[in-house]
């Protein structure tokens, strides 16, 4: 199989859908890699790594999409990449339809194959392919608030952990997830007074036995939503219902009910954001002010970080890449139902569920 990785073009993303040793390993099974120049730089991988590993290495991203029979991606292909889209090619990257309604009508419009990270689950509902980033753009979460929650960038001022002696800051979380978890795990770190709002009773039961105290386990309802929201000087949305656009669990009049200077932080935005007001902005142009409130909802947090994104990411990805290469998609989608799951379009339809109700003009 031919199989390409092209180099990321949404803003700043920085990360690398394969690993120089992940494409050593594809050469040594009989394929043969196109990276675009400089796909990995940003990761820490020169172009000389890939060469080194087998890869070719390839000056237009064009020649990568139109030659590969598999297109290995990170973040989902945007507008100025439809034109590449054709029948017999398979896609197996981040895609979030729900939230990119254009996308999905491409793919089914030029009868591409893609299957999407984020909706390949294991029989215990985990999302093996979610779960690394959502680590890392939880983390990130807490520190981007604190930082914006300084007065230099337009915050109330508010030092999260506080000092001997003055509050420490409130940090609010919807949603008790991997994002959600990782959020609070980092502000308790820090001192602040941590709550994780969920609708599920076992996550809430967890945290309580995980936390003993250090995180606050509170059942998600409007009425608490309504009360800890006001209070909150960093609040972090992480709510998921898996492949589905975000429900708005936060209302305009929670965020104008809170104090001047206080940060939102919402995760979710990938799949639309949990909050009335929010609304996705880029690395380039990270916030927005709304009722006095920090807005930041960047889609691809974890290219912050690359070097650790790429290695978490990629670790996850490429034993489903090289089954999907050694097996061709068709045998390995059959066989394995947890990569079948992760299946979105196909013969110009929407596969899942979740997307068939959302867009039943493509079902
Ligand atoms: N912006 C980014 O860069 C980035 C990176 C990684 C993940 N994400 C996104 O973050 C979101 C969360 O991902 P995750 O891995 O934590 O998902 P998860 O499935 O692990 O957790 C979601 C949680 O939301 C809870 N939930 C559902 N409905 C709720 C409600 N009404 N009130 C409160 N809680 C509710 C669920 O019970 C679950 O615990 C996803 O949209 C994911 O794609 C964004």
């Amino acid at each position: 199989m031919i199989i390409g990785v092209p180099k990321e073009i949404k803003t700043q993303e920085s990360r690398v859908s394969v690993r120089p040793d992940g494409v050593k390993q594809l050469v040594a099974a009989g394929h043969r890699v196109l990276v675009e120049h400089n796909a990995g730089i940003k990761s820490g991988f020169t172009n000389e790594d890939y060469i080194s590993a087998g890869g070719t290495l390839e000056n237009s991203a064009e020649t990568i999409w139109n030659d590969s029979n598999m297109i290995i991606k990170v973040k989902e292909p945007l507008e100025s990449e439809y034109k590449y889209f054709r029948s017999d090619l398979n896609l197996f990257t981040y895609l979030h339809l729900a939230s990119v309604p254009q996308l999905a009508k491409a793919l089914c419009e030029t009868n591409v194959t893609s299957i999407g990270y984020e909706t390949v689950e294991t029989d215990d509902h985990q999302l093996p392919l979610l779960i690394p980033m959502s680590e890392v753009a939880g983390r990130v979460g807490t520190q981007v608030g604190t930082y914006l929650l300084h007065k230099n960038h337009g915050g109330k001022g508010l030092l999260l952990g506080g000092v001997t002696g003055t509050r420490p800051g409130t940090v609010v979380v919807i949603g008790g997830g991997h994002v959600g978890l990782n959020s609070a795990e980092v502000a308790a770190g820090l001192r602040a007074d941590t709550i994780v709002l969920d609708i599920s009773d076992d996550k809430l039961n967890y945290i309580e036995k995980k936390y003993k105290g250090a995180i606050k386990p509170v059942k998600s309802t409007p009425e608490s939503i309504s009360e800890w929201v006001s209070k909150a000087d960093l609040l972090v949305g992480a709510v998921l219902v898996a492949g589905d656009r975000a429900p708005h669990v936060v209302k305009e009049e929670h965020v104008k009910a809170m104090q001047w200077g206080s940060v939102i932080v919402d995760v979710a935005i990938d799949q639309g954001g949990c909050i009335e007001t929010i609304r996705a902005t880029s690395h380039d142009e990270p916030t927005y002010v709304m009722h006095n409130v920090i807005h930041y909802a960047v889609p691809n947090m974890p290219a912050l970080t690359p070097y650790t994104s790429t290695e978490a990411l990629t670790s996850a990805t490429f034993p489903y890449a090289l089954k999907l290469a050694n097996e061709g998609i068709e045998a390995a989608l059959t066989r394995d139902p947890v990569l079948a799951k992760g299946l979105q379009t196909k013969n110009g339809k929407v596969t899942l569920p979740v997307l068939q109700k959302l867009f039943p003009n493509l079902a």
